[in-house]
């Protein structure tokens, strides 16, 4: 196995870089050359930013299991493609080789079809980090229906929502899951949502905690029956579905600045070539590596780096059921060690945790057989960058930090591992195929803002990030409602993909993401939605409004800061604290609860009733000195208020 379009010199990036701008079509129709199709495309890309319309590998058919799964079956049957981890150190790992992914895949895609699954439908999966996640995911696409993952911190109100929105008629859970010491009752989560979900006709029920759980005849049924009815009905073997290029591969909820969650759509090619092409580049994986992301599936970094991206690549993806700090802060150092991982992709968030718990865990631990250190999901400070570099690469890993987004499908700005060289905080160059662009808030191209070679900045610029070309894995609907996703990414700039975030760039032509623009939070890697949680917090009782802001936070990045006007009975401020935030863990999810809810009797607005967040932020960043101009408030005095009470 080797992967000739493996980027291999600094020459070569900056060659195959040029190429890849002068000619995309060229430069991705030869990439998507070394995959296997079922009909050969007929184009390689039709677009435009208006509509949106984006189509890649058009006339193509194709279906993304074969290209992870049948062919690495057939040349490496036995090379192990997922390798996995419990929550529980003790308990036996799970090597699951090609082979016998593939088998399993067959069989389940099998079961789904037996419980009525069909192409094109949309189905629910909530699960732990155990194979048989990744196994349903799999079995999803090879029968060409359209997964929905939702991860498993959400609370049953935003499940149905999801189920909701996408109109689901099955669901794929577990009766419970293990996260540290703590054990996650999933089915009855579930069971909760399905109240409110009229679409659902089947629910699929696999064993991994054996907790007690309600199961309805006829309607819910246990994984391991429907697996033992497969067996007996003899072959396995489920046709892979041929897909056109474009037929939708998945939908992922992802938080934005309204206050509903939008379906992120990805279709299947487009996707599928361009997770590979990133995975083999930007890790620089090398056959017989152990690739371990310590994401969750139910995000995107776990979609495309934990499983189509490597096993598209024949690669061997690490899966781990629990987190960091359990049974201690040294638990990844212990998986390193124990599986050899030459790769470890995670995030800054985790980074820092370990961190403040010290080197004692490091220690006596044999991380020699890293190579690869990657940080995805929010810039990574310069401390926790070196850390990482010196405690766990040793100075010699070198650190991919990878920006990327939901909608981009894969990573879009990154240095390649040991190709390109790395530069603490900055996610540096582009990859091949990706035209950045910095542009001002009436969408002027900044000069020295984007890669056009003849246009070298003299000096650091800043500006929003815009991505002026469409790359395969580009999101192309937001589901059941495509204006929504013109207006989120494709009308804020003319003819541009808006990203959201700010961004520097150096007289290198190195990128630094400096954060999001818009009313998004990054709390730990995970975006929060401020309208979203406002909304949430207002539907609690005596809550009469309230706005949200982000702070630094020295491990989660942003904490989160809630300010609140309350007119109920403020008996124990405590005990009303604690009910707005089971109210966010029962609306939302627990990682939407605030860091600090501040009772206040009026925020500050302006003589229109806008609220001025840019004050808020100020006061929760505690700097209460340079407020700025706040004459134009309607009650300049509640300011004061405020400041005064500052928590
Ligand atoms: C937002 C996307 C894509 C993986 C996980 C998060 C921020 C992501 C970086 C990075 C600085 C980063 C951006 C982006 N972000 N990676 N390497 N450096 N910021 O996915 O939930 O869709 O969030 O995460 O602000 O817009 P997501």
């Amino acid at each position: 196995m080797s992967y000739p379009y493996q980027i291999t010199s600094l020459a070569q990036y900056h060659e195959v870089y040029k190429q890849s701008i002068e000619n995309p079509e060229k430069f991705w129709g030869d990439i998507a050359m070394h995959f296997r199709w079922k009909k050969h495309f007929d184009q390689v890309l039709d677009w435009n930013f208006t509509e949106p319309k984006i189509e890649w590998f058009k006339g193509g058919k194709m279906n993304i299991t074969e290209n992870c799964l049948d062919r690495w079956a057939e040349t490496q049957p036995h090379t192990p493609a997922i390798v996995w981890e419990s929550n529980d150190p003790e308990e036996h790992h799970r090597s699951i080789s090609y082979k016998e992914l593939l088998f399993k895949v067959n069989q389940f895609a099998n079961v789904l079809k037996n419980n009525g699954a069909k192409k094109g439908d949309r189905i629910c999966i909530y699960m732990p980090m155990v194979p048989e996640l990744a196994i349903a995911v799999l079995a999803c696409a090879r029968i060409g229906a359209i997964h929905s993952v939702i991860f498993g911190g959400f609370s049953a109100q935003s499940i149905a929502d999801r189920i909701n929105d996408a109109e689901c008629n099955i669901v794929v859970t577990a009766d419970g899951g293990y996260r540290g010491n703590k054990e996650i009752p999933l089915k009855s989560v579930m069971d909760e949502a399905l109240i409110q979900c009229r679409s659902v006709q089947k629910v699929i029920v696999l064993t991994r905690t054996r907790t007690p759980v309600s199961m309805l005849k006829g309607k819910e049924v246990w994984w391991e029956d429907e697996i033992k009815k497969v067996e007996t009905a003899g072959n396995p073997f489920c046709e892979a579905e041929a897909m056109d290029a474009e037929d939708e591969l998945f939908i992922l909820y992802t938080s934005g600045s309204t206050g509903k969650p939008k379906g992120v759509v990805h279709s299947c090619a487009g996707y599928m070539v361009y997770t590979n092409y990133t995975f083999v580049n930007v890790f620089q994986y090398q056959p017989g590596d152990i690739h371990f992301c310590t994401a969750d599936i139910g995000w995107i970094t776990g979609h495309s780096y934990i499983v189509y991206g490597p096993l598209s690549a024949g690669a061997t993806t690490l899966m781990f059921e629990g987190i960091p700090t359990w049974p201690d802060a040294g638990r990844f150092w212990d998986i390193v060690d124990k599986y050899k991982v030459n790769i470890l992709y995670t995030a800054p968030t985790a980074i820092r945790s370990l961190m403040s718990f010290g080197l004692d865990y490091v220690k006596h631990k044999d991380l020699s057989s890293l190579k690869v250190l990657g940080s995805v999901g929010e810039p990574i400070n310069e401390e926790a960058w070196n850390w990482f570099h010196e405690h766990i690469g040793k100075g010699n890993c070198p650190i991919v930090d990878t920006w990327w987004q939901t909608e981009t499908g894969g990573i879009m700005i990154s240095n390649l591992a040991g190709i390109t060289p790395h530069k603490a905080t900055y996610a540096t160059l582009p990859l091949p195929g990706v035209c950045p662009l910095l542009v001002d808030e009436h969408g002027y191209p900044i000069p020295g803002g984007d890669a056009s070679l003849a246009e070298m900045p003299k000096q650091t610029v800043s500006g929003n990030l815009c991505i002026s070309h469409p790359w395969p894995s580009i999101i192309r609907t937001t589901y059941g409602d495509h204006e929504r996703c013109r207006q989120t990414y494709f009308s804020t700039y003319q003819n541009m993909y808006f990203t959201g975030d700010g961004c520097l760039r150096d007289v290198e032509g190195n990128y630094r993401i400096t954060g999001r623009v818009d009313d998004v939070l990054n709390v730990s890697g995970h975006r929060i939605g401020t309208a979203e949680l406002e909304n949430a917090i207002n539907r609690h009782t005596g809550v009469v409004e309230s706005a949200i802001v982000g702070y630094p936070h020295d491990i989660k990045g942003q904490g989160i800061y809630a300010y609140v006007i309350f007119s109920g009975v403020m008996d124990d401020k405590n005990l009303i604290t604690q009910d707005i935030n089971q109210t966010v863990a029962r609306l939302i999810g627990a990682i939407a609860k605030p860091d600090k809810i501040q009772f206040v009797t009026g925020l500050p607005k302006t003589r229109s009733g806008k609220i001025m967040r840019r004050i808020l932020r100020k006061i929760a960043e505690g700097d209460t000195e340079n407020l700025g101009d706040i004459s134009t408030l309607l009650d300049p005095g509640v300011v004061e208020n405020i400041i005064r009470e500052r928590l």
